[in-house]
Protein backbone atom coordinates (compact mmCIF):
# COMPACT_ATOMS: atom_id res chain seq x y z
CA UNK A 1 0.00 0.00 0.00
CA UNK A 2 1.38 3.39 -1.06
CA UNK A 3 1.83 5.78 2.02
CA UNK A 4 1.38 9.90 1.84
CA UNK A 5 5.30 10.09 2.12
CA UNK A 6 6.59 7.08 0.64
CA UNK A 7 10.39 7.67 -0.62
CA UNK A 8 10.53 10.56 1.77
CA UNK A 9 13.45 10.69 4.35
CA UNK A 10 12.91 12.13 7.58
CA UNK A 11 15.47 12.45 10.69
CA UNK A 12 13.61 12.59 14.29
CA UNK A 13 16.44 13.64 16.66
CA UNK A 14 16.14 12.05 20.15
CA UNK A 15 14.14 9.89 18.68
CA UNK A 16 14.85 6.63 20.72
CA UNK A 17 11.50 6.85 23.27
CA UNK A 18 8.64 9.42 24.10
CA UNK A 19 7.52 11.88 21.89
CA UNK A 20 9.91 11.44 19.38
CA UNK A 21 10.09 7.59 19.40
CA UNK A 22 6.13 7.92 18.49
CA UNK A 23 6.88 10.94 16.04
CA UNK A 24 9.48 8.53 14.24
CA UNK A 25 6.78 5.65 14.37
CA UNK A 26 3.74 8.00 12.92
CA UNK A 27 6.12 8.79 9.66
CA UNK A 28 7.34 5.58 9.22
CA UNK A 29 3.45 4.29 9.46
CA UNK A 30 2.65 6.88 6.34
CA UNK A 31 5.95 5.48 4.65
CA UNK A 32 8.76 7.65 5.21
CA UNK A 33 12.08 6.52 6.06
CA UNK A 34 13.12 7.19 9.26
CA UNK A 35 17.05 8.13 10.73
CA UNK A 36 16.25 8.55 14.95
CA UNK A 37 19.26 9.82 17.36
CA UNK A 38 19.87 9.58 20.54
CA UNK A 39 22.51 9.07 23.23
CA UNK A 40 21.86 5.70 24.09
CA UNK A 41 22.67 2.98 21.57
CA UNK A 42 21.27 -0.07 22.95
CA UNK A 43 17.80 2.15 23.16
CA UNK A 44 18.09 3.43 19.76
CA UNK A 45 18.85 -0.02 18.25
CA UNK A 46 15.43 -1.16 19.91
CA UNK A 47 13.59 1.76 18.59
CA UNK A 48 15.14 0.85 14.72
CA UNK A 49 13.23 -2.41 15.18
CA UNK A 50 10.61 -0.70 15.72
CA UNK A 51 10.29 1.24 13.20
CA UNK A 52 11.54 -1.40 11.10
CA UNK A 53 8.56 -3.71 12.42
CA UNK A 54 6.08 -1.15 10.81
CA UNK A 55 7.42 -1.89 7.94
CA UNK A 56 9.58 1.07 6.94
CA UNK A 57 13.21 1.56 6.37
CA UNK A 58 15.07 3.18 9.82
CA UNK A 59 18.33 4.04 10.38
CA UNK A 60 20.20 4.77 14.25
CA UNK A 61 23.02 7.15 14.95
CA UNK A 62 23.81 7.60 18.65
CA UNK A 63 24.78 12.14 18.13
CA UNK A 64 24.57 14.56 20.87
CA UNK A 65 22.24 16.83 19.87
CA UNK A 66 24.28 19.63 21.19
CA UNK A 67 28.05 18.75 19.45
CA UNK A 68 28.37 20.11 15.88
CA UNK A 69 30.54 17.13 14.54
CA UNK A 70 27.56 14.62 15.63
CA UNK A 71 24.90 16.60 14.14
CA UNK A 72 27.16 16.57 10.83
CA UNK A 73 28.13 12.92 11.41
CA UNK A 74 23.97 12.13 11.66
CA UNK A 75 23.11 14.20 8.43
CA UNK A 76 25.84 12.88 6.45
CA UNK A 77 24.83 9.29 7.62
CA UNK A 78 21.22 10.28 6.71
CA UNK A 79 22.40 10.93 3.34
CA UNK A 80 24.65 7.96 2.50
CA UNK A 81 22.04 5.33 3.85
CA UNK A 82 18.81 7.10 1.94
CA UNK A 83 19.94 9.98 -0.53
CA UNK A 84 18.12 12.63 0.61
CA UNK A 85 16.56 14.44 3.56
CA UNK A 86 13.25 15.34 3.31
CA UNK A 87 11.82 15.89 7.03
CA UNK A 88 13.76 16.96 10.03
CA UNK A 89 12.51 17.39 13.29
CA UNK A 90 14.09 18.87 16.22
CA UNK A 91 12.70 16.71 19.13
CA UNK A 92 15.85 16.01 21.50
CA UNK A 93 15.26 17.93 24.89
CA UNK A 94 16.15 17.99 28.33
CA UNK A 95 15.28 19.71 31.77
CA UNK A 96 16.97 20.74 34.65
CA UNK A 97 14.58 22.42 36.90
CA UNK A 98 15.91 24.84 39.17
CA UNK A 99 14.38 28.31 40.83
CA UNK A 100 16.14 31.04 39.29
CA UNK A 101 17.81 32.34 42.51
CA UNK A 102 19.43 29.09 42.99
CA UNK A 103 20.25 27.91 39.83
CA UNK A 104 23.96 26.76 38.27
CA UNK A 105 25.40 28.19 35.30
CA UNK A 106 25.81 24.70 34.31
CA UNK A 107 22.34 23.84 34.84
CA UNK A 108 21.52 26.92 32.35
CA UNK A 109 24.24 26.59 29.52
CA UNK A 110 23.02 22.74 29.15
CA UNK A 111 19.80 23.23 28.67
CA UNK A 112 19.78 26.34 26.09
CA UNK A 113 22.51 23.87 24.24
CA UNK A 114 20.62 20.88 23.53
CA UNK A 115 17.27 22.76 23.21
CA UNK A 116 18.42 25.69 21.67
CA UNK A 117 21.68 25.14 20.02
CA UNK A 118 21.15 21.44 19.17
CA UNK A 119 18.03 22.44 16.81
CA UNK A 120 20.53 25.17 15.18
CA UNK A 121 23.28 23.10 14.44
CA UNK A 122 20.66 20.22 12.88
CA UNK A 123 18.78 22.95 11.07
CA UNK A 124 21.70 24.46 9.71
CA UNK A 125 23.22 21.19 8.52
CA UNK A 126 20.14 19.59 6.98
CA UNK A 127 19.15 22.87 5.13
CA UNK A 128 22.24 22.88 3.50
CA UNK A 129 21.43 19.48 2.00
CA UNK A 130 17.75 20.67 1.13
CA UNK A 131 18.74 23.76 -0.80
CA UNK A 132 21.06 21.37 -2.89
CA UNK A 133 18.43 18.56 -3.34
CA UNK A 134 15.78 21.62 -4.87
CA UNK A 135 13.26 19.68 -3.62
CA UNK A 136 11.69 21.91 -0.81
CA UNK A 137 11.77 20.10 2.91
CA UNK A 138 10.40 20.33 6.27
CA UNK A 139 11.49 20.88 9.69
CA UNK A 140 9.30 20.78 12.72
CA UNK A 141 10.74 22.14 15.92
CA UNK A 142 9.52 20.82 19.15
CA UNK A 143 9.08 23.43 21.51
CA UNK A 144 6.95 23.43 24.63
CA UNK A 145 4.15 25.36 26.46
CA UNK A 146 6.44 26.85 28.65
CA UNK A 147 8.40 28.49 25.71
CA UNK A 148 5.11 30.18 25.54
CA UNK A 149 3.87 31.01 28.99
CA UNK A 150 6.76 30.41 30.99
CA UNK A 151 7.39 27.91 33.62
CA UNK A 152 7.82 28.44 37.18
CA UNK A 153 11.28 26.33 38.51
CA UNK A 154 12.24 26.28 34.56
CA UNK A 155 13.79 29.83 33.47
CA UNK A 156 16.77 27.87 31.72
CA UNK A 157 13.51 25.43 29.41
CA UNK A 158 11.51 28.42 28.91
CA UNK A 159 14.43 30.82 27.55
CA UNK A 160 15.54 27.52 25.40
CA UNK A 161 11.78 26.75 24.03
CA UNK A 162 11.31 31.04 23.73
CA UNK A 163 14.49 30.76 21.77
CA UNK A 164 13.03 28.18 19.55
CA UNK A 165 10.42 29.75 18.76
CA UNK A 166 11.75 32.55 17.59
CA UNK A 167 14.71 30.87 15.60
CA UNK A 168 11.34 29.20 14.18
CA UNK A 169 9.98 32.23 12.60
CA UNK A 170 13.60 33.34 11.65
CA UNK A 171 14.53 30.52 9.52
CA UNK A 172 10.60 30.15 8.00
CA UNK A 173 11.46 33.90 6.58
CA UNK A 174 15.00 32.53 5.34
CA UNK A 175 14.08 29.18 3.74
CA UNK A 176 11.04 29.95 2.54
CA UNK A 177 12.91 30.28 -0.66
CA UNK A 178 13.72 27.12 -1.45
CA UNK A 179 10.15 25.60 -0.17
CA UNK A 180 11.35 24.55 3.12
CA UNK A 181 8.86 25.18 5.40
CA UNK A 182 9.73 25.37 9.19
CA UNK A 183 7.06 25.16 11.81
CA UNK A 184 7.02 24.31 15.69
CA UNK A 185 4.45 22.20 17.72
CA UNK A 186 4.47 22.94 21.36
CA UNK A 187 3.14 20.47 23.08
CA UNK A 188 1.17 20.81 27.18
CA UNK A 189 1.40 18.17 29.41
CA UNK A 190 2.13 14.82 27.97
CA UNK A 191 3.04 11.37 29.25
CA UNK A 192 6.61 10.77 29.02
CA UNK A 193 9.71 9.65 30.89
CA UNK A 194 10.53 13.20 31.11
CA UNK A 195 7.22 14.44 33.25
CA UNK A 196 7.58 10.93 35.20
CA UNK A 197 9.10 12.51 38.34
CA UNK A 198 6.47 15.09 38.61
CA UNK A 199 5.42 15.00 42.28
CA UNK A 200 1.32 14.11 42.40
CA UNK A 201 0.83 17.76 43.72
CA UNK A 202 2.66 19.76 41.06
CA UNK A 203 0.53 17.50 38.60
CA UNK A 204 -2.85 17.72 40.21
CA UNK A 205 -1.94 21.84 40.25
CA UNK A 206 -1.07 21.42 36.38
CA UNK A 207 -4.47 19.44 35.42
CA UNK A 208 -6.56 21.88 37.24
CA UNK A 209 -4.84 24.09 34.48
CA UNK A 210 -5.93 22.12 31.78
CA UNK A 211 -9.76 22.24 29.75
CA UNK A 212 -9.83 18.58 29.01
CA UNK A 213 -8.91 17.54 32.42
CA UNK A 214 -6.12 15.27 31.74
CA UNK A 215 -2.68 14.92 30.70
CA UNK A 216 -1.79 14.08 26.43
CA UNK A 217 0.02 11.50 24.68
CA UNK A 218 2.91 11.45 22.92
CA UNK A 219 0.95 10.36 19.73
CA UNK A 220 -1.45 13.42 19.90
CA UNK A 221 1.65 14.83 19.36
CA UNK A 222 2.85 12.97 16.57
CA UNK A 223 -0.59 13.41 14.67
CA UNK A 224 0.29 16.71 14.45
CA UNK A 225 3.96 16.82 13.20
CA UNK A 226 2.87 13.96 10.87
CA UNK A 227 0.40 16.90 9.20
CA UNK A 228 2.78 19.39 9.27
CA UNK A 229 5.28 16.61 7.32
CA UNK A 230 2.35 16.01 4.76
CA UNK A 231 1.24 17.55 1.83
CA UNK A 232 -1.69 18.88 3.46
CA UNK A 233 0.71 21.37 4.81
CA UNK A 234 1.98 23.06 1.98
CA UNK A 235 0.88 27.13 3.00
CA UNK A 236 1.99 26.38 6.40
CA UNK A 237 5.24 28.12 7.72
CA UNK A 238 6.86 30.23 10.78
CA UNK A 239 3.58 29.05 13.12
CA UNK A 240 3.37 27.16 16.25
CA UNK A 241 0.57 24.95 17.17
CA UNK A 242 0.17 23.85 20.41
CA UNK A 243 -1.05 20.49 21.62
CA UNK A 244 -2.31 20.95 25.03
CA UNK A 245 -5.72 20.31 25.85
CA UNK A 246 -6.24 24.25 26.28
CA UNK A 247 -3.95 24.58 28.69
CA UNK A 248 -2.46 27.52 27.14
CA UNK A 249 -4.45 29.74 24.49
P1 LIG B 1 12.17 12.21 26.94
O1 LIG B 1 13.11 12.60 28.01
O2 LIG B 1 11.35 10.99 27.07
O3 LIG B 1 12.93 12.11 25.54
C1 LIG B 1 13.90 13.04 25.17
C2 LIG B 1 14.69 12.47 24.04
O4 LIG B 1 15.73 13.38 23.73
C3 LIG B 1 15.35 11.14 24.40
O5 LIG B 1 15.27 10.28 23.28
C4 LIG B 1 16.79 11.55 24.66
O6 LIG B 1 17.72 10.52 24.35
C5 LIG B 1 16.95 12.70 23.70
N1 LIG B 1 18.03 13.57 24.09
C6 LIG B 1 18.18 14.27 25.24
N2 LIG B 1 19.33 14.93 25.21
C7 LIG B 1 19.92 14.67 24.02
C8 LIG B 1 21.12 15.07 23.41
N3 LIG B 1 22.01 15.86 24.01
N4 LIG B 1 21.39 14.59 22.18
C9 LIG B 1 20.54 13.76 21.55
N5 LIG B 1 19.38 13.35 22.08
C10 LIG B 1 19.09 13.80 23.30
O7 LIG B 1 11.26 13.50 26.73
P2 LIG B 1 9.97 13.77 25.85
O8 LIG B 1 8.90 14.13 26.78
O9 LIG B 1 9.76 12.70 24.86
O10 LIG B 1 10.43 15.13 25.12
C11 LIG B 1 10.61 15.26 23.73
C12 LIG B 1 10.59 16.72 23.37
O11 LIG B 1 9.31 17.25 23.70
C13 LIG B 1 11.60 17.57 24.13
O12 LIG B 1 12.12 18.57 23.30
C14 LIG B 1 10.77 18.19 25.23
O13 LIG B 1 11.33 19.39 25.69
C15 LIG B 1 9.47 18.40 24.50
N6 LIG B 1 8.31 18.57 25.36
C16 LIG B 1 7.88 17.57 26.20
C17 LIG B 1 6.77 17.76 26.99
C18 LIG B 1 6.25 16.70 27.92
O14 LIG B 1 5.30 17.00 28.67
N7 LIG B 1 6.76 15.49 27.93
C19 LIG B 1 6.04 19.04 26.96
C20 LIG B 1 6.57 20.00 26.06
C21 LIG B 1 7.67 19.76 25.30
Amino acid sequence: MKGPLDGKVAIVTGGSRGIGAEIGARLAEDGAAVVVSGRDADRLQRAVRDLEARGGAALGIAADAASREDCERLVNAARQQFGRIDILVNNAGITHDELLIRMKDEDWDRVIEVNLRGAFLMTRAVSKSMVRQKRGGRIINITSTAGAMGNAGQTNYSAAKAGLIGFTKASARELAHWSILVNAVAPGLIETDMTAPLSAAAREALLAQIALKRSGTAREVAEMVRFLAGDGATYITGQVFHVNGGLYM
